[in-house]
């Protein structure tokens, strides 16, 4: 299977660099969380998606089965796009429901991961012979405009990922996604809802500690990508719930003072104990919230599925025709 990149030729080492570089020369500290998903740490989110703690992915699997038909017959799409499609495993169905309402053709799974990426469009292509699958390696933030521009499309973006936006960046992420689209096609939107904090935190600091090796991942990342000796070991992991901003935040802290190198930079990083380096925002959100953002996105919100739990919503949103509000 072709996997279209465009994360190649040294793209991806660019954003890297420069996130990297604006990151850790900041106070307080930062990582960007793209940079968690390498093939390392696309499984290791494959496990926290079956943690008994983390909840979201099968809340959203529970609307999916009971919606799918429902979007399907609703959106009539003949394209489905999806962002951040990681194993596609929710995926099958939507494209179960769009193959038995006859309109289905073609599938477009985006990730910036390009070995889970390949390995789902495989599977995907074997169980749907049929189906044009065409992966797209990009980043959603930087490259909606080469993504499908004909066909009744759908974007799925699944899991609670538009959470890890920043608001700025979300706002900025949902307008451009509006401008690639045209009238007839729709939105399939996954987020993770307020609930107890408590509930929360536990979703994303598990006992058995595979979301902390998940969140040290980055920095092997930064060993790897950008020659950096940085001892995963020597960082805790933090999750904690920001009740002013109602997201959860993941940090890094370091155990004991440090100075690591990051030798693609020629930068030497300074950690005090203690110091905590932010490296994933997961916000939460509320109905009003939720529909207020995509109408001011220039989105026209057509369904809100929640589970029976109401811990997780899906929201459809269409492309009003020219002249409506
Ligand atoms: N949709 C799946 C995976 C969610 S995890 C699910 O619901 O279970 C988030 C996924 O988005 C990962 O596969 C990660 O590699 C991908 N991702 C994160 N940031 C991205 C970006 N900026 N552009 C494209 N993909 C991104
Ligand atoms: N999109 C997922 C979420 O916000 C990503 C995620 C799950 C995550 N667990 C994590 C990100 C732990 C960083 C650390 O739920």
């Amino acid at each position: 299977m072709s996997v279209t990149d465009h994360l190649g030729g040294g793209y991806l080492r660019q954003a890297l660099e420069s996130d990297v570089r604006a990151g850790l020369t900041s106070s307080p500290k930062w990582l960007p969380p793209k940079w968690f998903y390498d093939a390392a740490g696309s499984e290791l989110f494959s496990r926290i998606t079956r943690l008994a703690e983390y909840y979201p992915t099968r809340r959203e699997l529970e609307i999916l089965r009971r919606r799918a038909v429902d979007v399907a017959g609703l959106t009539r799409a003949d394209t489905l796009v999806e962002l951040g499609s990681g194993t596609s495993e929710k995926t099958v169905l939507l494209l179960d429901a769009l193959a038995n309402a006859g309109t289905l053709r073609a599938y477009t799974p985006v990730d910036v991961d390009a070995v889970t990426l390949a390995a789902a469009a495989e599977r995907l292509a074997v169980r749907y012979p049929g189906l044009d699958t065409r992966p797209v390696r990009a980043d959603f933030e930087q490259h909606l405009a080469l993504l499908p521009r004909t066909g009744r499309r759908l974007v799925a973006f699944l899991g609670g990922t538009i959470g890890n936006l920043p608001p700025a960046a979300r706002e900025m992420f949902l307008k451009e996604l509006r401008a690639t689209l045209r009238p007839g096609d729709t939105v399939l939107l996954g987020a993770d809802l307020v609930k107890d904090p408590a509930r929360l935190v536990r979703a994303y600091d598990d006992p058995g500690g595979v979301t902390a090796a998940f969140n040290r991942n980055v920095l092997r990342v930064l060993n790897r990508e950008l020659d950096a000796d940085f001892e995963p070991e020597a960082f805790e992991h933090v999750a904690l719930w920001d009740e002013d901003n109602e997201w959860i935040e993941m940090r890094l802290r370091a155990t004991r003072p440090m100075e690591v190198g990051i030798g693609a930079l020629g930068l030497t990083v300074t950690f005090a104990e203690g110091e905590e380096t932010r490296t994933e925002i997961s916000a939460k959100f509320r109905r009003e919230g939720m529909l207020d953002e995509l109408s001011r996105a220039g989105f026209a919100v057509c369904r809100w599925y929640t589970d029976s739990a109401g811990d997780f919503a899906l929201t459809l949103a269409a492309i009003p025709p020219p002249n409506t509000p």
